[in-house]
């Protein structure tokens, strides 16, 4: 396995959310990098939030509080209970019995590959590729008591013949980045404060900018991308995946 996936440990990040009245108007603040580390006992490090200033007069920021934490065997039964529960973690396809099958034959070789180890995938003309490694983040909510396991993200990246990373991609992939949020939990701002600090793991990388596509219909996802500074390239149409059309983002890891 290639050292820059070792070298990488949990991830945190903390990003605000508009708490106004029900205007439908929100505003992210301070969600490219204003968090500070505070260790959590026993499964890694979560995100510490400065005060949010006030928005206007009697409006708070609500902070949205969220850890990237690396795949790891005291997570796993939050993890499979998700899967049980129907939800899967590839936007393309029902991954869910096939990853609860491996993880019930060889926890440690699934949690080896989810987290950035060499693996292959099918594609939809059924042909089995070298999946990318990169790395998997599964997001918690640190703002909720439970701290529940609200969903998974990952980032996938190639690099050249003497190790640098470089912005092209495989025909089969279609962005760096992508992500996924129980329907459970949708709507909190999970989404966007997961891709935020998903952006400093590809700043770290040495990727100064990603490529996120989302499908024209998937109005969530392209607010989430804009909400992180993604810029609108282009509409395309991924064969592989099928006739819709998809747009695709650029957006900068810049702090
Ligand atoms: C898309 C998905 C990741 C969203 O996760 P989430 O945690 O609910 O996202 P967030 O709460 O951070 O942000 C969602 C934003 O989209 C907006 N949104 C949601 N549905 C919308 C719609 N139908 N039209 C316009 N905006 C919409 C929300 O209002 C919010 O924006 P706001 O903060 O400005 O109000 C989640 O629904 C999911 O996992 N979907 C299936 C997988 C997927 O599509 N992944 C993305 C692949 S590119």
């Amino acid at each position: 396995m290639p050292s820059r996936y070792h070298a990488r440990g949990p991830v945190a990040s903390a990003a605000f959310r508009f708490a106004g009245p029900a205007s439908g108007e929100c505003r992210l603040r301070g969600h490219r990098g204003a968090h500070a580390i505070a260790h959590r006992p026993g499964s890694g490090y979560i995100g510490a939030l400065e005060a949010a200033p006030p928005l206007q007069k009697g409006i708070f920021a609500v902070p949205v509080r969220i850890s990237l934490q690396v795949p790891d065997k005291a997570l796993l039964g939050a993890y499979e209970a998700a899967l049980r529960g129907g939800w899967s973690p590839n936007t393309t396809r029902n991954v869910a019995p096939q990853q609860l099958a491996a993880i019930a034959a060889d926890p440690d070789a699934f949690l080896a590959e989810i987290r950035g180890g060499p693996g292959r995938i099918r594609l939809p003309d059924g042909r089995e590729v070298d999946r990318i490694p990169g790395p998997t983040r599964w997001i918690f909510a640190e703002d909720r008591p439970e701290r529940p396991f609200v969903g998974s993200i990952n980032l996938r990246w190639q690099e050249d013949a003497e190790g640098r990373p470089i912005l092209a991609l495989p025909e089969h992939v279609l962005g760096h980045i992508g992500y996924t949020v129980l329907p459970a939990f949708a709507g909190h701002g999970y989404a966007t404060a997961a891709l935020a600090a998903m952006l400093g793991v590809a700043r770290d990388a040495g990727l100064p900018e990603i490529t996120i596509t989302c499908d024209v219909s998937n109005h969530a996802s392209r607010r989430i991308i804009e909400k992180n500074g993604g810029r609108l390239v282009e509409t395309f149409v991924a064969p592989l995946y099928g006739p819709d059309p998809r747009l695709r983002f650029i957006v900068s890891t810049a702090p």
